[in-house]
């Protein structure tokens, strides 16, 4: 196995170090070209740059593969609590029976918000994306939360407090967008249970805990834990790296994550399907879209960076909706659509030779929508469950001895030098 790949430009010669993963990937460390070729890389959206080291997160776009820690998101999905991947992706292993309850104590201890943040909500104009309010309400935590002075127990509170509040936060919009009384967390209810408790529960219908439900919003946020250096994982990185504090690198995350492009596609796969549904379009006519190159319509809830077959974490999603849908008598016709949009897709040429498949978005919306959550909170549902995973991320790479401040260089293409000319002259 080669050591060292061999540059030649300029008829010199570079050795550039060869870095293996522990799945094998490889990557040429590129970090001492600069100064010794005066070259950097141009590599646009980053496809062929790697940011960092990281024993995080595994993911394999070829042959479909997804682990935490080591461990297969199949097994997680099918077996661990949410809170028990939370604390495998943050501390690097399953906890212990003692460690799990220590952490659900946190949890429940630090699962109220100061209700001088509440004051926050009533001032978003009404309609404000939930997304937008999020970000805010993240940034201002560090605020109402002083630093406690000793680091690693500041550490340990700032990220229950994040993963706590958070879930408390999302369901407090939610209740105040609907002019609602707010709903507090209950320490007898699971971490899955209380969020939908505090979503639902009413003074005059008080919410009945289904299990479904519970089982498919906990799988659904495991499979959102966390998908290694996407683009919202590398704003809290970036933004990170300059030492902000962790409720600002989280609050850039939720911002980054909020992008059709990226977690917003959970919404824009319902809006799409649902404007199929009305009879404003055909799925043929939107596949038609879609391949044209002239117009920047693109199928929502299809494709994907990394993954060149189908998304693991679709086919789960997949399945669940459909189990999801049977066990609780609901009969959803967007269901019926996203099956025929792709049918249509998996046989036509152009998604087969761009390779494009249903991401974990394409079927996650019904997921949702079945249990109540409304279209405009999904990408929210998203950042509960990516909380885990940005946390995670971001300790990482504040423990790394070799951390360094992210800055890109750049390729300039503007004018060459020129003088001022005063406006009297232009
Ligand atoms: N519909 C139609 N064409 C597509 C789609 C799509 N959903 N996705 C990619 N393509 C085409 C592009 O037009 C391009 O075609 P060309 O090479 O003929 O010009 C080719 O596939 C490659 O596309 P890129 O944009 O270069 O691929 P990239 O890896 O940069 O994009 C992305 C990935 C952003 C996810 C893209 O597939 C997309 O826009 N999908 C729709 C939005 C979506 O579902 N996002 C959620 C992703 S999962 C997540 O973030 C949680």
């Amino acid at each position: 196995m080669d050591d060292f790949i061999t540059l030649t430009y300029n008829g010199k010669e570079l050795q550039l170090p060869v870095i293996t993963g522990s799945e094998g990937e490889k990557a040429i460390d590129i970090s001492r070209l600069r100064a010794e070729t005066g070259f950097i890389t141009l590599d646009p959206g980053y496809g062929n740059t790697g940011s960092c080291l990281s024993s995080i997160t595994f993911m394999d776009g070829e042959k479909g593969i997804l682990r935490y820690r080591g461990i297969p998101v199949e097994q997680l999905a099918e077996h661990a609590s949410f809170k028990e991947t939370a604390y495998l992706l943050i501390n690097g292993r399953l906890p212990n029976r003692d460690e799990l309850t220590q952490f659900s104590v946190m949890l429940n201890d630090n699962s109220l918000v100061h209700t001088d943040l509440k004051a926050f909500y009533q001032n978003f104009p009404r309609g404000s994306h939930p997304m937008g309010i999020l970000s805010s309400m993240v940034n201002a935590m560090k605020s109402f939360y002083p630093d406690l002075g000793n680091q690693e127990e500041e550490m340990t509170l700032t990220m229950t407090r994040l993963l706590a509040k958070v879930r408390t936060m999302a369901a407090m919009s939610y209740k105040i967008s609907r002019g609602h009384e707010i709903v507090l967390p209950r320490p007898d209810l699971t971490y899955c249970e209380n969020f939908l408790n505090m979503m639902f529960d009413t003074p005059v219908k008080p919410y009945e805990i289904k299990r479904e439900a519970v089982n498919a919003l906990r799988t659904f946020w495991i499979l959102h834990a966390d998908h290694e250096q996407n683009c919202s994982t590398s704003a809290v990185r970036v933004v990170g790296s300059a030492r902000v504090n962790l409720y600002a690198a989280i609050s850039s995350g939720i911002s980054a994550l909020w992008g059709p492009l990226h977690g917003g596609a959970n919404q824009a796969v319902i809006e799409m399907l649902s404007k199929i549904e009305s009879g404003s379009e055909s799925c043929a006519q939107v596949i038609a879209r879609a391949k044209d190159k002239n117009d920047p319509f693109r199928l929502m809830g299809f494709g994907h960076r990394v993954y060149k077959t189908y998304d693991p974490r679709a086919q789960i999603m997949k399945r669940m909706c459909d189990e999801l849908l049977e066990s609780m008598n609901i009969k959803d016709p967007l269901l019926d659509i996203a099956r025929e949009l792709e049918e249509l897709a998996t046989k036509d040429s152009y998604f087969i030779d761009h390779n494009l498949y249903p991401n974990v978005d394409f079927y996650s919306g019904i997921v949702l929508r079945a249990i109540g959550i409304p279209t405009n909170m999904f990408t929210v549902m998203f950042a509960i469950g990516r909380l885990p995973g940005w946390i995670a991320q971001w300790k990482e790479s504040t423990d790394d001895p070799n951390w360094k401040i992210s800055r890109p260089r750049q390729i300039y293409t503007g004018n060459l030098e020129y003088d001022y000319i005063p406006i009297h002259a232009r």
